[in-house]
């Protein structure tokens, strides 16, 4: 009995453990078909860190406050003790969670013996800039991930280990970036700024190029009004929602070949290059909320694409797809065009341009004289012989009411949930 209630609390902590560790990271398979209107999830990228066997058979060393698993040895939790001040960190942990407290500071003496970090999570605290010491992240020469989103912070504490990988600083007061900020940045592979008070002189000449690695860049629900200049080569998933964009330079994207997401719904697009979008690993475009008068080429690679809530007249499919080459198809799924002032449907050509399209968009539009809804005309599949219908797969659903969240009376859900990866 004793051993069986020994076993359980074992159970226990591995269970409580396990689930510190088992972050919900965004799965490309849980599709949700609205994330424009969600805060863009961190992607996944296999951060390099190895928490490694520990070298440590059994620590007892573990702040007062806090709390030592001692199925992950290298752990410290912390979160949610209404802590004022950092606690004594044992020289031995490797993850340190101090998320939901009340901390405003940061001392050298902070981390004086806890060389070994690898992960601290500080976010839901009341971090201020000037009450963290000059380059006290800099002295833990393996920190890999540092977690500083909901604070009140002013800027990007600094210097950083150049060992850093990822960065969450969202929903601070960051209105301004020191210039060497990102120097020798080599690791840094996601960078979140969302939910900031940043302004175009802010982001300008801050050297984003120098972080050779970079994969992602959030810099949603800020104040810019063009876009950030200098960006790294390597960059696959941008995130510019709710700012006041007004414009693309021509080839913006040209610099960015790996460019895979651009969200940029909330903005005050009126027009873009023609070509600007046309990059060829490009799978997600969302640029709903915006005020768009008309269409633009699109590239073969493009998968899902939304255009709610534009000013758009007329879905020129043409421009879309100028041409049709059988052996090699655009690869559009995903059309949203609802909230538009389209007056016509949207052409049967569509269907040729985008055999894969699988669902589309359309609902209501904001034009008076329009006969809302206006149904496309696709021929429907009894129209056509079955071997032809088998050879085009299934056909695309054609919604014309609204999103289903939204006919369960949310309105647009625009308040972007930041945490829940
Ligand atoms: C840091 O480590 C040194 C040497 O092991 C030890 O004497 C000192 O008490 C430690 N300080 C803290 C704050 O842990
Ligand atoms: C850090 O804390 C946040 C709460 O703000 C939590 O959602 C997140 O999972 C934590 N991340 C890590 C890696 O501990
Ligand atoms: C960057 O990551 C690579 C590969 O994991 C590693 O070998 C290198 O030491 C890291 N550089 C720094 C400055 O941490
Ligand atoms: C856009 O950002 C502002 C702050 O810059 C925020 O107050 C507002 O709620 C955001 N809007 C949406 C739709 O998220
Ligand atoms: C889009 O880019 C591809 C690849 O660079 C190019 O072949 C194609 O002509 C471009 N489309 C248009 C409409 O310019
Ligand atoms: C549609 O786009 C094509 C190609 O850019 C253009 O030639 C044509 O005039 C456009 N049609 C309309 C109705 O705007």
């Amino acid at each position: 009995m004793g051993m069986l209630a020994e076993l359980f609390v074992i159970l226990l902590f591995v269970l409580t453990a396990f689930g510190q560790y088992n972050y919900n990271y965004y799965n490309d398979r849980d599709y949700d078909p609205e994330p424009d209107d969600e805060y863009p999830p961190a992607y996944h990228f296999n951060p390099n860190i190895q928490y490694g066997i520990p070298h440590v058979p059994y620590v007892t060393d573990c702040a007062r406050e806090c709390f030592c698993p001692p199925t992950f040895p290298l752990t410290m939790l912390c979160d949610n003790r209404k802590l004022k001040t950092m606690p004594y960190i044992p020289a031995h942990i490797q993850q340190l969670h101090l998320q939901f407290n009340n901390i405003e500071s940061v001392t050298a003496k902070s981390f004086i013996n806890a060389t070994n970090l690898r992960e601290i999570n500080l976010s839901h605290n009341k971090l201020m800039s000037n009450m963290i010491d000059d380059g006290v992240f800099a002295k833990l020469p393996h920190l890999a991930q540092l977690y500083l989103h909901h604070n009140n912070l002013q800027e990007i504490p600094s210097p950083l280990p150049n060992t850093i990988e990822r960065l969450f600083l969202g929903f601070n007061k960051i209105s301004r970036l020191q210039r060497n900020v990102m120097q020798g940045l080599v690791n840094m592979t996601m960078l979140d700024l969302c939910n900031n008070h940043l302004d175009d002189s802010a982001v300008k000449g801050r050297g984003f190029s120098k972080l050779k690695k970079l994969m992602q860049l959030n810099l949603c629900n800020n104040k810019l009004n063009s876009m950030p200049p200098d960006l790294p080569s390597s960059l696959m998933y941008l995130s510019l929602e709710n700012n006041s964009i007004s414009s693309i330079p021509d080839k913006y994207f040209d610099k960015l070949p790996y460019i895979h997401t651009i969200r940029m719904s909330h903005n005050n697009l009126q027009e873009v290059p023609l070509n600007v979008f046309n990059v060829s690993n490009l799978v997600e475009l969302s640029l709903g909320h915006n005020k768009l008068k008309q269409v633009f080429h699109i590239p073969k690679s493009l998968e899902h694409l939304y255009l709610q809530d534009n000013e758009l007249e007329i879905i020129n499919a043409t421009m879309l797809c100028p041409t049709i080459d059988p052996m090699n198809n655009y690869r559009l799924t995903y059309l949203r065009v609802e909230k538009n002032k389209l007056k016509a449907s949207i052409s049967t050509y569509v269907l040729f341009c985008f055999p894969h399209i699988q669902s589309i968009y359309y609902g209501e539009q904001k034009v008076k004289d329009a006969q809302n809804p206006i149904l496309p005309q696709f021929p429907m599949p009894h129209d056509h012989e079955e071997e032809e219908e088998e050879e085009r797969g299934a056909w695309p659903v054609i919604h014309e009411e609204e999103e289903e969240e939204e006919e369960h009376g949310g309105i647009d859900h625009d308040d972007f949930n930041p945490y829940s990866y």
